[in-house]
């Protein structure tokens, strides 16, 4: 049972000044967690210990392994969303990605925080028929047999199903009427897994029977990345004080509508957005490939949110992440799908769990908004940025940090989360 804890203990995202300090320091502050309960002791040994992996671990993961690559873990500070304050292990080479989300996390954080809410883990499994004869019928034939495609599909996945997840409805679409393409998809929930395995299990399973049911060819059976059923959303408020005054709360909305408008500043104001959420993903173990892969999917079916979004103008592709001027500053929202787990496939290794734990999320869903809310972030602090200074001076310090460390850190501004 979940304990209450004093509010002395309670994990706090927030540690001013922790960019100055020492890395040594840095480490002993983080791995001092343990005594909150928010670290597992086997998690502060491997921060002690400098993080990192074994060549052995690393050899059972992937495939002619000869070495370790190496990045920095950082902890990006500062966010809190829905009253709760988290950490967020970020893996980069980039150190602005870490400084920009935690600068910008903290101006959010004075309005109280980010708020947001993630869809039920449902992930689609596509079953892609060919030579369909009759595919005006297909759509009824899938229906009538829905429930005995969602069972067969569960008994692939037992222990999924003990969990509570398992397939939940199966539809068809018909893709080319002439050619008798048609995708048959399964809705699958997948709890607190990011669910690939279980998802292209599923598709395997159920793909024989639907080749009974519809006739033609079994072509593909793969989950879809653009995990449109499984939407993660994040909302900001910032004064424009906190901002630096209205000229920069302008800039800020200036900057989001130049990106509506027009798709070769989207992919820009994206990537920037992205930053942040693939630094994340990366430290917390996930498939980044597949976040990138959806976001960008859904950035191109327009912009603004739920049925609001629109194509964008001139282009389909639009911005994930919005902002418009409030009466006191400016407000900020971000939807993308977050096909993201807190069990299974690499959250197993040491690094990864105890990223996971200074994270402080309970279950893939609060981790999807936690993920979303550091989108948010980062592309705050890039619209900050780029509407007032430039990107050029903060990027600069922070790179002069790898020729002569006391400069950058003597230098004011944009660096490590204040
Ligand atoms: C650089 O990594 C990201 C930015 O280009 C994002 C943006 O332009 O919004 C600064």
């Amino acid at each position: 049972m979940a304990c209450e804890l004093p509010a002395l203990l309670r994990p706090s995202s927030r540690m001013a000044g922790f960019y100055r300090r020492p890395l040594a320091e840095r480490v002993a502050t983080i791995a001092a967690l343990v005594d909150t309960g928010q670290l597992s002791a086997a998690s502060a040994a491997w921060l002690r210990d400098g993080g990192g992996l074994e060549l052995a671990a690393a050899d059972r993961m992937s495939e002619n392994v000869v070495a370790i690559a190496g990045l920095p873990l950082s902890v990006a500070l500062n966010l809190r969303v829905n009253h709760v304050d988290h950490l967020v292990p970020m893996a980069i080479e980039e150190p602005s990605v870490v400084a920009a989300a935690s600068a910008a996390a903290r101006l959010v954080r004075l309005a109280g925080g980010f708020t947001g809410d993630a869809d039920a883990p449902i992930m689609t499994a596509q079953i892609h028929v060919d030579g369909v004869d009759d595919v005006a019928g297909a759509g009824a034939r899938i229906g009538a047999h829905a429930g005995e495609l969602c069972a067969l599909g569960d008994r692939a996945i037992p222990r999924m199903v003990a969990r509570g997840g398992g397939c939940r409805d199966a539809t068809c679409r018909v893709l080319d009427a002439d050619g008798g393409a048609v995708v048959v998809e399964l809705g699958v929930d997948v709890g607190d897994a990011m669910g690939a395995n279980l998802v292209d299990t599923v598709a395997e399973a159920v793909a024989a029977r639907i080749g009974e049911l519809l006739g033609g060819v079994i072509v593909l059976r793969i989950l879809s990345n653009l995990a449109l059923r499984r939407l993660a959303r994040a909302q900001a408020e910032v004064s424009a004080e906190a901002l630096g005054g209205d000229l920069l709360a302008d800039g800020v909305v200036r900057a989001s509508r130049f990106a509506e408008l027009d798709v070769a500043r989207a992919a820009t104001h994206n990537k920037g957005t992205m930053n942040g959420i693939d630094a994340a993903a990366v430290a917390l173990g996930q498939d980044w490939r597949a976040i990138e892969a959806g976001a960008h999917a859904f950035a191109a079916l327009g912009c603004g949110s739920g049925s609001e979004r629109r194509p964008a103008r001139g282009s389909a592709y639009g911005p994930l992440a919005t902002w418009r001027r409030t009466a006191s500053g400016v407000c900020g929202t971000i939807e993308l799908p977050m096909a993201v787990g807190t069990v299974g496939g690499a959250t197993r290794t040491p690094g990864v769990r105890a990223a996971l734990e200074l994270c402080n999320v309970s279950g893939a869903r609060q981790l999807a908004v936690v993920l979303a809310a550091v989108g948010l972030a980062s592309n705050l602090g890039a619209l900050r940025a780029l509407a007032g200074e430039g990107i050029q001076r903060g990027h600069m310090r922070l790179h002069a940090r790898r020729l002569d460390p006391a400069t950058a850190l003597a230098a004011p501004g944009e660096g490590g989360g204040r």
